[in-house]
């Protein structure tokens, strides 16, 4: 699949997530074999306006690449201008957030709200390519409800544009997360558009993402699935080439990864930020393992980072000792 001068077979992408696909998670994902990885969405407004927070959201490094910064919103000259801020910022490529289903969003008209107005949804995406010289992508959803499926008449109008990719989460707005992600949708859009299409909802396991590379997409993301295991994407390509699964990664092994990445996130914002804003990953790394809820309550409370590593060890080693007994 290519993104202009990116061309990677079967590429397997990290999802854009808020607060948690920063830099820190971006490069353990890559390591484990995240071919794409893209930002959290950055509001154009906020870029326009250079406010501070959300020029941290764009910030990326060398070892990313390729990476895409994403954006959203639907003031069309913002969006031309942040679409040069992102460049300048040294995006790969852009992507165009017309998926996001919470309220405050995609009620005012940003985000899904575009699946409502198929002609906003094109002015917003002519205004991001105006904008800049890299290529664009855009990730939305099947539609706004059961009673408008639009992605079939959406991705004739981006090939149209010019757009280098789609990514379709195959649930629609009012649906948020609830349900099942209906794949049948994406040979569908196979059918009708040329256009590279990235498959995305509920891909948590190596045989899913075959699933819908065997349906004809061009590549997969992942979001969830890479929270719970970041090794998922190791997994997948292994599985991918030999059909064969690695052995599923150990206690110890989640210990040591989550130890490691609250290390990162705490080099990358600090003691004081950083250990507070990991705690949403905890749950992520402990998912399946037994008796956990005083670790869990443990962990909320620390501030510190040396704590935490000490509970940490200490939990697996009387994990340990009770699998020994
Ligand atoms: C915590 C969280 C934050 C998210 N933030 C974004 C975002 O900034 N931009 C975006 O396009 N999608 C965002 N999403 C949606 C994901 O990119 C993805 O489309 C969705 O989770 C479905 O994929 P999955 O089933 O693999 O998780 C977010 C999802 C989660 C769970």
């Amino acid at each position: 699949m290519k993104i202009g001068p990116i061309d990677i077979h079967q590429p397997l992408c990290l999802a854009p997530m808020e607060d948690v696909s920063d830099t820190p998670f971006r490069r353990i994902c890559k390591e484990q074999g995240a071919d794409l990885l893209f930002t959290e969405f950055a509001n154009c407004e906020a870029l326009v306006r250079n406010v501070k927070q959300t020029m941290g959201k764009i910030q990326v490094h060398d070892g990313e690449r390729p990476i895409a910064i994403q954006l959203y919103g639907s003031g069309e000259e913002s969006l031309e201008q942040a679409a040069g801020i992102v460049q300048e910022a040294g995006a790969d490529w852009i992507d165009i957030n017309c998926g996001c289903w919470v309220k405050k969003i995609a009620t005012r008209g940003d985000g899904a709200g575009l699946l409502r107005d198929l002609n906003k949804f094109q002015a917003v995406v002519e205004s991001v390519i105006r904008g800049t010289d890299l290529p664009v992508t855009v990730k939305t959803r099947l539609g706004w409800d059961d009673n408008s499926f639009v992605i079939l008449e959406v991705a004739q109008m981006l090939e149209a544009l010019g757009v280098a990719a789609l990514t379709v989460h195959c649930r629609t707005r009012k649906q948020g997360y609830t349900g099942k992600a209906d794949w049948s949708w994406l040979p569908r859009i196979k059918e009708v558009s040329a256009i590279p299409l990235i498959a995305n909802g509920d891909i948590a396991t190596p045989e899913d993402a075959k699933t819908v590379f065997d349906m004809g997409c061009d590549g997969v993301m992942i979001g969830r699935g890479a929270i719970h295991s970041p090794w998922i994407f190791r997994y997948t390509r292994h599985f991918l080439d030999t059909g064969e699964h690695l052995p599923e990664p150990t206690l110890k092994d989640r210990i040591n990864m989550c130890i490691r990445h609250l290390t990162d996130s705490v080099e990358f914002r600090g003691e004081r930020r950083g250990v507070p804003s990991f705690r949403r990953h905890y749950a992520g790394y402990l998912k399946g393992v037994r008796n956990i809820a005083n670790l869990r309550k443990d962990l909320m409370q620390f501030l510190e980072v040396a704590p935490i590593i000490e509970r940490l060890h200490r939990f697996l080693e009387e994990y340990d000792a009770d699998e020994a007994a």
